[in-house]
């Protein structure tokens, strides 16, 4: 699959956000982090500014859901108008079910990993997500520096999602995303790893011009895939 890139609005300037998420309409993904103060230690925004990004954003919103109880939560942001809906596995009571309503509603269902959680937790379950989320920093804060460890990780998703497609088990592969410390320098490695959603914050909106960073990071991760011998 094409590389994606989804910069994420963490990094962008909130009294200004219509005018950043305009920035970015050439990405792929609008990446809106969601964070409790309970899940994680910061706070940022919820469902109705959710709502509003939905209404004003060029491109299809993913919401990362750093928060407690995404058994409840998760479906409210679907129906909020978000076209794919990240919950984090340690959070959920029930990551089978709440997949399945963010389906029932018409939306993508994403699972996302902490660092310290083995990818083979969802490994069985793979046909019920459209994407796995491989976080590369301890998700809460953005700017924080890319953890090379995660790279094993990335490729056993990468094998296994590869792996059920070939034996006829899934007719797609779930999409693999990576969120932390992406940057033109560490771009290459997650996309030779197998990742193909690349989530940036910093290195999008710490740049003059989005557009220009979006296109970099794009192009440097497709020539990595296109390197590479696995697919
Ligand atoms: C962190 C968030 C990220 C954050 C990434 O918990 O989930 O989406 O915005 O920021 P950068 O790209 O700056 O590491
Ligand atoms: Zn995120």
């Amino acid at each position: 699959m094409a590389i994606q890139i989804a910069p994420s609005i963490l990094s962008a300037d909130f009294a200004n956000l219509e005018r950043d998420i305009a920035r970015v309409s050439t990405a792929d993904l609008l990446h809106v982090d969601v964070m409790d103060a309970h899940f994680v230690p910061n706070l940022t925004l919820g469902l109705p500014i959710v709502e509003r990004i939905v209404q004003v954003s060029p491109i299809p919103v993913d919401a990362h859901l750093m928060i407690e109880n995404p058994d409840y939560w998760a479906p409210r942001y679907a129906e909020a108008g978000a076209a794919s809906v990240t919950f984090h596995y340690e959070a959920a009571k029930n990551p089978v079910a709440i997949a399945r309503d963010l389906r029932a509603l018409g939306v993508r269902a994403s699972v996302a990993l902490k660092p310290g959680t083995d990818a083979s937790v969802i490994l069985d379950d793979l046909k019920e997500f459209d994407m796995v989320l491989v976080m590369t920093v301890e998700p809460g804060f953005g700017g924080q520096a890319f953890m090379p460890d995660m790279l094993p990780k990335i490729e056993a998703v990468r094998a296994a999602a590869d792996a059920a497609v070939a034996s006829g088990e899934l007719t797609v592969a779930p999409w693999i995303q990576v969120d932390g410390g992406i940057a033109t320098a560490t771009a290459p490695s997650v996309a030779a790893a197998g990742a193909d959603v690349l989530v940036a914050g910093s290195a999008v909106y710490g740049e003059p011009f989005p557009a220009d960073a979006i296109a970099a990071l794009r192009s440097i991760a497709q020539g990595a895939v296109s390197g590479a011998h696995h697919h």
